[in-house]
């Protein structure tokens, strides 16, 4: 069933949702209740990667359990966020195979599931043979890529649809350093497949601009986190948003490389390559820490020992926006700003390059 937005595209159609807009991974966090908020709004809501506790099996429980939350909760395509990447020692983290056969399996025991969470991404790493996995299970293949390299190397490997990220985005961020402005283009003009932009967006300004350099939609972060429909997030997060200012995110050593979020005692440390006291030398206790600092911020509001994950858009955002409302304005917003753009110059104007 085909359903109609004001920017309706080949990507709405491929996933089955109204508006180009997607709420992206935002891990080891859960976000249940925003995933199913944004796709019952016409987006695409992801949910994302847990974490990583020692035991495995209690993760892949607790990735089961946000899954079947989002799906209580909504009735409309959802995806969910894997990242792929490795560590410190170049080995893929033990999580990632275990929580995408958690998602597998769980599609495969219940069909009506399978009718919903139907996406997967990948991200901070190459998928391999992951890709045909997905392929095989019938599922919508999403890569995060930091370069245009990376797209083309997705592209020819099978993925569906490729998510070019740029160095402004919050979380882990591509080391190659390359802005959005500059990647986007780039990445567009290289592959024939689907193409989103995250790392920046925040309104139907950024939909707009990212689909006149030819991508298909956007994969936001920061902008869905201080939202209504939020209730996973510690106020003191959502506060610590709405209150940084431009040149108050870092880039820092994150797990898979570098990682953005605001400046404090948390990601300074890191940037400065030091562990906690200096005392984990261990590459997966390290991951470890990080890990469970993230999620300190997110779940105690402990918003100067946690890491607070956040894009350099933070700096933009001053308001808590309810998201029923918010994504269909947002693309209409959009499809109002190329219609005025268009209408703005006379027909006789040649093309410019
Ligand atoms: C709090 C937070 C957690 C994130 N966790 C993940 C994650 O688990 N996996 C992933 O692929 N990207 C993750 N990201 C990146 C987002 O999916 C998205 O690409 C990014 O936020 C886009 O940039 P923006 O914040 O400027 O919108 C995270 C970002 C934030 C802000």
């Amino acid at each position: 069933m085909t359903f109609t937005g004001p920017l309706s595209n080949r990507y709405t159609d491929l996933v089955g949702i109204v508006h180009p807009i997607v709420q992206e991974g935002l891990g080891p966090f859960r976000t249940s209740k925003l995933a199913a908020a944004v796709s019952s709004a016409g987006g695409l809501g992801t949910v994302s990667m847990p974490g990583m506790p020692a035991d495995l099996d209690a993760g892949a429980r607790t990735f089961r359990e946000h899954i079947d939350e989002c799906a209580s909760l909504t009735d409309k395509p959802f995806a969910v966020n894997i990242p792929v990447g490795v560590d410190g020692n170049g080995v893929v983290l033990p999580f990632t195979d275990v929580y995408i056969r958690t998602v597998l399996s769980a599609r495969r025991a219940d069909s009506t599931l399978a009718k919903q969470l139907t996406v997967m991404t990948t991200s901070a790493g190459f998928p391999g043979d992951y890709i045909s996995m997905i392929k095989n299970a019938g599922m919508v293949h999403q890569h995060k890529v930091g370069s245009t390299h990376q797209a083309v190397k997705a592209a020819d490997a099978g993925v569906d649809v490729v998510i070019a990220a740029g160095f402004e985005m919050g979380g882990h961020a591509p080391s190659k350093a390359v802005h959005s402005y500059v990647l986007l283009p780039s990445v567009t003009e290289a592959v024939d497949i689907p193409v989103l932009l995250t790392g920046g967006a925040r309104d139907a300004r950024g939909l707009a601009s990212a689909l006149s350099m030819g991508a298909d939609g956007v994969a936001m972060g920061t902008r869905f986190i201080a939202s209504t429909s939020n209730s996973d997030w510690h106020p003191a997060y959502v506060k610590a948003i709405l209150d940084a200012t431009e040149g108050d995110d870092v880039a820092f050593d994150g797990v898979y490389g570098p990682c953005r979020g605001l400046r404090n005692a948390a990601s300074l440390m890191l940037t400065n390559h030091q562990d906690e006291g200096g005392e984990i030398r261990d590459a997966v206790e390290l991951t470890r820490w990080k890990i469970e600092s993230m999620q300190r911020a997110q779940t105690d509001g402990d918003i100067v020992g946690g890491l607070v994950l956040t894009g350099q858009v933070a700096s933009a955002i001053h308001d808590i926006i309810d998201i029923a409302e918010f994504v269909p304005r947002m693309a209409a917003g959009a499809a109002d700003i190329l219609r005025r753009l268009a209408a703005s110059f006379p027909a006789t104007t040649p093309a410019r390059a």
